[in-house]
C-alpha cells in the first residue's frame, strides 16, 4: 500500500485536512463583486454571472475555457516530507477521492456563491446531505422539531431511522410556530422546515422562523429545493443550514442527483468531517454536469417560473378543477408571505380535480402528452404525478389525509417548454 492510500485509509481524520477553498466563495464572491463595483461604478454581480463564473479559476489547464474532469481517486505526494507539509501545515491540496475533489470544490464554491453563503458542501443527493446533516449533529437524547408539511423520505429518515439512535422528531403542523414553539424543549438542537413544501407548496415566515430559534438557541434548516437561490436566499434572513436537492433545478436536465448544504464554515466543519467517512461524494462526471447544468440557471429559474404562474392562472379559472396550490396565486394561503420573501414562486404547481375519484385523476395524467409521468422536479422537462400513486400508494387512506394528499390531487412539475404548448396539452387531458 503506498504512503498517501495508508494515510488516507487508515490515519488521517477524514476531512480535517481537506484542502477547501484556499479563498473562501463568500470572500471570492465580495471581491468579484467589489471589483465591478470600482471598475463600473455599479451593483453587485447577478445571479447569471455567479452561477456562470463563480468558484472557477480565470486561467485553466490547457487553456481551456471549460473545467477539466479530474478523475482520479487518490492523488499523489512528491515525497515523504510532502505527505508530512500537508498533514502539519494543511497545505491546500487534494488528498483522496472521499474528502474531495478538484471538480467539487468548484461547484461547492458556485453554490455557496449563490446561496450567498461562507460555505457549501456537495453531496451525492439531496438524501445524503439531509442525513448527513442530521448524523453529524444529533446525538441520542437530541431532539428536532420539523414542520409536517415536507418530503416523505426526510419524516422517513427521521421517524425510522434516527429515532434507532435516540433521536426524537416532533411533527408540528407546518406554519404553526406556536406548535413549533412549544415542541421546543432542553434537548432540541434543530427546526427544520421546507420552504416552500412539498407538495403542497406553503412558504414559511423566515423572520419568524430565525427568531424562534435565535430565542431558544437552537440551529435552523431550510430545505429550499423547491425555492433555489433564485427564488429564495434563507441564509440572508439569518438561517443557519440551507438544503438543495441539487438533483432538480440546480442541475436542471433530470440527468444527475446530488445534493448540497450550505451555511458558516463553522458550522459545516463537522458535517464535512462526517462526509469524509461516510462517503456519500459524488463523481467527477457528476459534479461537471452539475457545474455545467448551473451555467444556466437563471435562464431555466426564469421560465419555470413563468410557466408556473402561468399555469396555475390557467388552472384556477378552469371549471373542472376545485384548488390550485401556487405561492404566486393571491388564493394560496401563503402567497403573501412568498411576496414578501421571494423573488419568483417556482415550476411546480399542484391541483385538485373537481368531484374526481382516483382513476378519473388518473385517466387525466395519462391523457398528458408533452408532461411526462414521473417523480422529481425541476429539469428541463415538464413532469406529472398523482401524489396518490407515485409517492403514498403504500399508506393507508389515514395517512394520507394526515400529510394532506387526497385521491383527487395531480402535482405539474413544470420544465421549460413554451408555456402555450403546456397549456394547450393540459387542457386537452383536462378536459378529455
Ligand atoms: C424537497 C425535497 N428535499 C429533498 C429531496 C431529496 O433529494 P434527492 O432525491 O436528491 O435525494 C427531495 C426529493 O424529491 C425533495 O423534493
Amino acid at each position: 500500500m503506498k504512503a498517501s492510500e495508508t494515510k488516507a485509509d487508515c490515519d488521517s481524520k477524514p476531512g480535517a485536512k481537506h484542502p477547501g477553498p484556499s479563498v473562501s466563495p463568500a470572500a471570492q464572491s465580495k471581491e468579484i463583486q467589489s471589483k465591478a463595483r470600482q471598475s463600473q461604478g455599479i451593483h453587485p454581480l447577478g445571479i447569471s454571472t455567479l452561477s456562470v463564473h463563480g468558484g472557477e479559476s480565470r486561467i485553466k489547464p490547457c487553456d481551456a475555457i471549460t473545467d477539466s474532469i479530474v478523475c482520479s481517486s487518490t492523488y499523489t505526494f512528491e515525497d515523504s516530507q510532502a505527505i508530512i507539509d500537508f498533514i502539519e501545515n494543511g497545505e491546500q491540496r487534494e488528498e483522496y477521492g472521499r474528502y474531495g475533489n478538484p471538480n467539487e470544490k468548484v461547484v461547492e464554491q458556485k453554490l455557496a456563491a449563490l446561496d450567498g453563503g461562507e460555505h457549501a458542501i456537495v453531496f451525492s443527493s439531496g438524501m445524503a446531505a439531509i442525513v448527513g446533516l442530521l448524523m453529524a449533529k444529533l446525538n441520542s437524547g437530541d431532539e428536532i422539531v420539523f414542520f409536517d408539511q415536507c418530503y416523505h423520505r426526510s419524516r422517513e429518515f427521521c421517524y425510522k431511522h434516527l429515532s434507532r439512535f435516540g433521536v426524537v422528531t416532533h411533527q408540528v403542523p407546518t406554519g404553526d410556530f406556536s406548535a413549533m414553539e412549544a415542541a421546543i424543549n432542553e434537548n432540541t438542537k434543530l427546526l427544520v422546515s421546507e420552504s416552500p413544501t412539498n407538495p403542497q407548496l406553503t412558504c414559511i415566515d423566515l423572520e419568524q422562523f430565525v427568531a424562534l430559534g435565535k430565542e431558544h438557541q437552537v440551529d435552523t434548516l431550510i430545505d429550499a429545493t423547491l425555492a433555489t437561490p433564485y427564488n429564495l436566499r434563507p441564509l440572508e434572513f439569518g438561517v443557519d443550514y440551507v438544503l438543495h436537492s441539487a438533483t432538480k433545478y440546480l442541475g436542471g436536465h433530470n440527468d444527475l442527483l446530488a445534493g448540497s448544504l450550505t451555511g458558516s464554515a463553522e458550522k459545516l466543519s463537522d458535517v464535512r468531517d462526517l462526509r469524509g467517512v461516510m462517503g456519500g461524494i459524488n463523481s467527477p462526471h457528476n459534479l461537471y454536469l452539475l457545474q455545467r447544468g448551473l451555467k444556466t440557471f437563471e435562464l431555466r429559474m426564469q421560465r419555470h417560473n413563468e410557466n408556473g404562474q402561468a399555469i396555475a392562472e390557467f388552472l384556477q379559472e378552469h371549471p373542472r378543477i376545485e384548488k390550485v396550490f401556487y405561492p404566486g396565486l393571491p388564493s394560496h394561503p401563503t402567497h403573501e408571505i412568498a411576496k414578501r420573501t421571494m423573488h419568483g414562486f417556482g415550476g411546480l404547481v399542484t391541483f385538485l380535480v373537481k368531484d374526481a375519484d382516483w382513476r378519473e385523476t388518473a385517466n387525466i395524467v395519462d391523457r398528458v402528452r408533452i408532461a411526462k409521468i414521473g417523480p422529481s422536479l425541476g429539469g428541463v422537462e415538464t413532469l406529472i404525478e398523482q401524489p396518490l400513486i407515485m409517492s403514498y400508494y403504500n399508506q393507508t387512506p389515514e395517512n394520507r389525509r394526515k400529510f394532506g394528499i387526497p385521491d383527487n390531487m395531480i402535482r405539474l412539475a413544470c420544465g421549460i417548454e413554451n408555456t402555450q404548448d403546456l397549456i394547450d396539452d393540459l387542457q386537452q387531458a383536462i378536459e378529455g
